[in-house]
């Protein structure tokens, strides 16, 4: 592999989900020119095993590193968290970039009631790691803060696995969708909901349907993680001088499987 400023940015997801990260690098490098690899055959990833993802996961960066790319946006929260720390160890010479719940930015806003939304998969590795060391009550109640954003007030998180959800929209059936939200979140009772003041987009499809999710949680700031990973992936490529100094705009290559 020799990456030079003229390769491509490569962003990779189960499916569609990962074009939401594409949005945002693109806004941000509006020069680069992307390969984007959508491994739609295999969604939903976030109900496979981590020997099922890694084996999928291996076979296709050995694909994209047969095309002439100098960076590796894993645009997928379920293989960031579950199988991104092997890729790494194997891929040596390649330049990742994963995504992880954006658990931090919804916690510095100063939110007390957040939910995450997430993979089977990625609920399960946050139980395991990011969630573990903070101190929070695993319900959300169905009471106001003294004032919204108390700095004293207890902190509850509601870590909320959604199973078929990513396959829901990548199905693009949009009463798939909504009968899949109203199963997962029709649960939460609305008074709870209503007090939401954080909501979690931990899988790169979700904020494809942000509007929906929304209205299930009128009062709450929808977050995600993708406009850090853009400025993550620019900072890097400015450190390695391998940014794109070509005036013209970039253009985007799509493979799906
Ligand atoms: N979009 C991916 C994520 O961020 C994968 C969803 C799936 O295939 O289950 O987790």
């Amino acid at each position: 592999m020799n990456p030079s400023p003229a390769s491509k940015i490569a962003v990779l997801d189960s499916g569609i989900g990962g074009t939401t990260t594409l949005r945002e690098i693109r806004k941000l490098l509006k020069s680069e020119n992307f390969l984007y690899f959508g491994d739609s055959k295999n969604c939903p990833y976030g109900e496979k095993t981590d020997a099922e993802l890694l084996k999928l996961s291996r076979n296709n960066v050995e694909r994209l590193l047969k095309e002439n790319i100098k960076i590796l946006v894993v645009a997928c929260n379920t293989l960031t968290t579950r199988v991104l720390a092997p890729l790494r160890k194997e891929f040596p010479e390649l330049i990742f970039v994963g995504t992880e719940p954006a658990i931090k930015p919804a916690l510095e806003s100063g939110a007390k009631k957040i939910v995450i939304l997430s993979t089977p998969a990625t609920a399960r590795s946050l139980e395991e790691n990011q969630l573990k060391s903070l101190n929070y009550s695993k319900t959300i109640s169905s009471s106001p803060q003294s004032t919204p954003t108390s700095p004293s007030a207890p902190l509850e998180i509601l870590n909320l696995p959604c199973p078929t959800l990513a396959a829901a929209i990548e199905s693009r059936d949009n009463r798939l969708i909504d009968e899949t939200l109203a199963t997962l979140l029709g649960d939460i009772k609305k008074e709870t909901r209503a007090f939401v003041e954080s909501v979690v987009l931990g899988c790169t499809h979700y904020p494809i349907i942000k509007e929906k999710i929304k209205s299930y949680f009128p009062n709450a700031e929808l977050v995600d993680g993708n406009a850090a990973i853009a400025r993550r992936v620019k900072d890097i490529l400015e450190q390695k001088n391998l940014l794109n100094q070509n005036p013209a705009s970039g253009v985007v290559e799509y493979i799906y499987t």
